[in-house]
């Protein structure tokens, strides 16, 4: 997969919908002709590929770990996303994603719908805040890691 970014902005009408379906593990079972578009995906492409095939790497993983934890457990999230298109270029979106329900109450996937979000929010909050998360990121992973090693090498020594 091409993985680069372009630094270019997509922009999608106020008036319009991104709109897709994913299955319990976050495959996609149906796009909307607005969501093929922005993503630069047929609908071949899309059609059971999981969601993280328009992750963009500056968005950090908690944002989606937050998300995950509460679909599952039944509530609607809404979220400011970064995601990037086939191309490299990028797009910002205001989304809302729910779990479907099947008649057993059981929970059979989920839908998430996205507007334009406002860009005074978007570069006051969510630009500064995703770069703040993304640095405790970068210096956490390192440390955990060492730790880890640590461990694995001397966890004998380490019992109280
Ligand atoms: C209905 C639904 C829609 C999603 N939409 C997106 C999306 O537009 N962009 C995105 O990066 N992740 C989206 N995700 C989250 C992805 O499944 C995935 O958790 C995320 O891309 C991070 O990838 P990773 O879990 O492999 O680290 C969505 C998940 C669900 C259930």
């Amino acid at each position: 997969m091409n993985t680069t970014l372009t630094g270019r902005e997509r922009h999608f009408g106020a008036d319009e919908v991104i709109v897709s379906k994913t299955d319990l593990k976050g495959r996609i079972t149906y796009a909307n002709r607005v969501f093929l578009n922005i993503a630069g995906l047929t609908l071949k492409q899309a059609i059971g590929a999981p969601h993280s095939l328009i992750r963009h790497p500056h968005m950090p993983r908690c944002v989606f770990k937050l998300l995950w934890t509460r679909i599952e457990a039944g509530h609607e999230v809404f979220a400011y996303v970064l995601n990037r298109a086939m191309n490299g270029d990028h797009y910002w979106v205001l989304a809302h994603v729910t779990p479907s329900y099947g008649a057993d109450g059981r929970i059979t996937g989920f839908h998430s719908n996205r507007r334009v979000p406002k860009k005074a929010t978007v570069d006051s909050v969510f630009v500064p805040l995703y770069a703040e998360l993304r640095a405790i990121y970068a210096d956490l992973w390192p440390k955990m890691a060492e730790w880890n090693t640590r461990l694995v090498e001397f966890a004998d020594g380490e019992h109280a």
